[in-house]
């Protein structure tokens, strides 16, 4: 397809690096996401942990005008929420998202993080935007489409009664932030882009506890539900290899044999990160 940009080795071996950044940047930021704390606080630590650090750059700083340097969704905020003066309650869940830009390539990555005991709706909504993303991943190799990807999410996400944003996508990624293709978490099985080694981009699905719809509020940036439901999102930056995928920014917790089970697949072969499926 035109406009997809096969990465080389030493590209994505510059991915990996700053894969490896963001997750790091989430890991560092958990034990500061409690009651009390301001999406604001989150952002300054961030912020100084990507520039000092990491001597790295954080991607929406300024990304067509976005004011910070991470995005903080909260509830029924599908995504790019903008840290600010509130502060974080308990029964909050609340989405992280990071970008950072190292030596010019771009790994980005977002999870949910609880604040205190999750209602059981919270809980679940965010299990399913977690199984949605490595359902997603557990399929990436060689020779299957996008499209078999979205349906694929979307089948599950619907069949445990909820839905799956259909505004924003996940996309490729290198150099640049946000390029070809757009990587939709819904679809038609053998449609859309066949997949090739070298290929690199998020998946990135926004599941809602209610109905798909969303609408944007009157500071051009946060997207929330339109039913005002729950919503949950997790993203991981991924390359495809010649066999299967690798997650370019796996965090430690993610272990895909236990993930494999719960999303009923056969055991990986490797142990992390890198995997043949
Ligand atoms: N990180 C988001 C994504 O996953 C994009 C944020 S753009 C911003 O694609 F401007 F809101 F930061
Ligand atoms: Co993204
Ligand atoms: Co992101």
């Amino acid at each position: 397809m035109d406009g997809v940009v096969i990465k080389s080795d030493a590209g994505i071996e510059s991915m990996r690096t700053a894969g490896r950044l963001a997750s790091e940047v989430l890991q560092m930021i958990a034990s500061h996401v409690k009651a009390g704390v301001t999406t604001d606080q989150l952002n300054a630590i961030c912020h100084q942990h990507i520039t000092e650090q990491q001597q790295a750059i954080p991607a929406p700083l300024n990304y067509r005008g976005f004011p910070k340097s991470i995005c903080t969704s909260v509830n029924d905020v599908v995504c790019h929420g903008i840290p600010g003066a509130k502060a974080l309650k308990r029964g909050d869940i609340v989405n992280i998202d990071i970008t950072v830009i190292k030596d010019g390539w771009h790994g980005d990555t977002s999870r949910m993080f609880y604040v205190g005991e999750p209602a059981l709706a919270a809980r679940r909504v965010s299990e399913v935007a977690y199984r949605a993303l490595w359902l997603g991943i557990s399929m990436v190799k060689p020779g299957i489409r996008l499209g078999d990807i979205g349906h694929a999410i979307q089948t599950m996400v619907e069949a445990e009664g909820m839905a799956v944003v259909r505004e924003y996508c996940g996309h490729g990624i290198g150099r640049v932030f946000h390029e070809e293709p757009q990587v939709l978490h819904y679809g038609r099985p053998g449609t859309g882009l066949l997949l090739e080694p070298g290929m690199t981009f998020t998946i990135e699905p926004m599941v809602n506890l209610g109905r798909p719809e969303t609408r944007t509020m009157g500071d051009g940036w946060t997207v929330k539900t339109r039913d005002r439901s729950l919503s949950a999102q997790w993203e991981h930056t991924l390359a495809v290899t010649e066999t299967g995928v690798e997650v370019l920014t796996a965090h430690p917790g993610d272990n895909e044999n236990e993930v494999a089970q719960k999303i009923g697949a056969a055991p990986y072969r490797h142990p992390l990160v890198q995997f043949d499926t």
